[in-house]
């Protein structure tokens, strides 16, 4: 057994692929995946993953009740875990451009053991972060439509329980059905292609970093530099203000930058994955630093951080000026359309996750299946749909943001510590893109990544061991038994 669990999967020096030639099937006469998508697509749906809630929505809580104006030193601390991550996924990505993202960087380094893990964590990233943020999609819709008194009644925008003090109360709702509703209509695009996910994706992205370049542009003519002192506020207790808050809110808005890695999942689909991986994971993982900073200094600039604390930090901080309030509803549909853009990234990187499992026979056989026409993972999309719709309509899934963190961190703590091993035990692979100083780049990744995963761990740990208990059960039911390295080497 501990033999299996170690077991890599052989990694072979992957053949140059590019031209984007349709691949008409394999020797077996399946259908693939189809190679269309190009470095600057790659880049926007690396943009269109990455910025959603965790700008429009968690920023202000972070500077109101952790960093106050050092909120920006938090985006930068947690922005240097990601680079020293994302420098690893562009090296692995562009040296095994295959869908299964840290997963099957795993497997080609640590084993399937920690593979199984690392695609069960995946899950809590992308199927749970979809679906948490369908459910802040929702509130923002509501309250968009609200402007113009179309407002959905409660009842029917809400999950029927939500969990308060670690107790499951009845909110007085049914169905949260805008969740549902935005998450059937991103599969529906999922299902039919991939040029169209990443056609519908850019336009979307387009307008969600107008609308930034926008608020950072007029915000900046009313920033007060007092609003900006003291930058660290003295610290009040744990986790609140000083540097000890600043760590927190890194841990807090590290949920702002998950999405980057989604890019590697599309490796099966670039034209050029050699060229074009590494330009599309640090290409929008630098846009979406710079921008992040920059309207978090516009933010602490425009009001005194207390004041920022609300659902909804942007909007906030525009209402204080009626000369700006046209940028308000903009900034609202921009929410709208960039949430909808997270999510439809993270439902497509997770059936493309399945998709690689399942044809290493570690998840069942239904998930491995591209449909003739579209060629995508039809199956697994609409299967990753339908729990993710569950999910948002009926669960309490706020309760569910921590684990997205903690699961993220995990593979991003994985693919530093592959990187490493796999520079030592094959040196001979070619790599198209090689992370520069790689023995303190890995090293110093796994740590920052380690660190952040543990501040939220300590606190949520029951949760956490529950879910790859889950897992651990999982895999020695189904994935153990039918791995396909351990029935081809017998
Ligand atoms: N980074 C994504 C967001 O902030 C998950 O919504």
């Amino acid at each position: 057994m501990l033999q299996q669990l170690l077991r890599t999967k052989p990694v072979a020096p992957a053949p140059h692929v590019d031209a984007g030639e349709p691949f008409e099937g394999s020797l077996e006469g399946e259908v693939h995946l189809r190679r269309t998508l190009t470095g600057t697509q790659l880049i926007m749906l690396g943009i269109g993953a990455v910025i959603g809630a965790g700008i429009f929505v968690l920023t202000g809580q972070a500077a109101a009740e952790h960093a106050g104006p050092a909120i920006m030193l938090s985006f930068v601390i947690a922005g240097i875990a990601c680079a020293f991550a994302g420098l690893c996924y562009a090296e692995f990505a562009a040296m095994l451009p295959v869908s299964g993202s840290a997963y099957s960087y795993s497997y080609a380094t640590l084993g399937e053991g920690v593979a199984w893990f690392i695609g069960w964590c995946l899950v809590l990233e992308y199927l749970f972060a979809s679906a948490t943020v369908a459910v802040g999609w929702s509130g923002y819709f509501n309250a968009f439509l609200n402007n113009f008194g179309l407002a959905l009644p409660e009842a029917l925008a809400r999950a029927p329980y939500t969990v308060e003090a670690g107790r499951l109360v009845h909110t007085g709702g049914i169905i949260n059905l805008p969740a549902i509703a935005i998450v059937g209509a991103v599969c529906a695009v999922g299902y039919v292609g991939i040029t169209q996910s990443a056609f519908v994706n850019t336009i979307i992205v387009v307008v969600k970093v107008a609308v930034i370049l926008a608020f950072i542009a007029f915000g900046a003519q009313y920033v007060d530099p007092a609003n900006w002192q003291p930058f660290i506020p003295e610290n009040e207790g744990p986790g609140r203000f000083g540097m000890d808050g600043v760590m927190r809110a890194a841990t807090m808005v590290f949920f702002a930058y998950i999405g980057f890695d989604a890019v590697s999942t599309a490796a099966g689909e670039a034209k050029n994955p050699q060229r074009d991986m590494p330009i599309g994971i640090l290409g929008s993982l630098v846009i979406c630093t710079v921008l992040y900073i920059l309207v978090c200094a516009v933010l602490t600039g425009m009001l005194p951080y207390p004041q920022l604390g609300t659902p909804e930090p942007v909007s906030t901080a525009l209402a204080a000026y009626p000369s700006l309030q046209w940028l308000q509803i903009l900034v609202e549909m921009a929410a709208v359309a960039g949430l909808a853009s997270v999510i439809l990234v993270m439902l497509m990187a997770q059936p493309r996750i399945f998709y690689t499992m399942s044809r290493d026979g570690l998840m069942p056989k239904l998930f491995g299946k591209v449909h003739a026409r579209f060629r995508t993972p039809h199956v697994g999309t609409v299967v990753v749909g339908l729990i993710a719709a569950v999910l948002a309509g009926f669960l309490p899934i706020g309760l569910l943001g921590e684990m997205v963190s903690m699961g993220t961190l995990l593979a991003f703590a994985t693919v530093c510590a592959g990187i490493f091993v796999l520079r030592r035990t094959r040196p001979d692979l070619e790599r198209p893109f090689r992370v520069p100083a790689v023995s303190l780049v890995a090293p110093l990744g796994v740590l920052a990544c380690m660190y952040l995963f543990w501040q939220s761990f300590k606190e949520h740990w029951p949760l956490f061991v529950g879910w790859m208990i889950i897992g651990t059960v999982i895999y020695l039911l189904y994935g153990y038994r039918h791995s396909r390295l351990r029935r081809d080497r017998g």
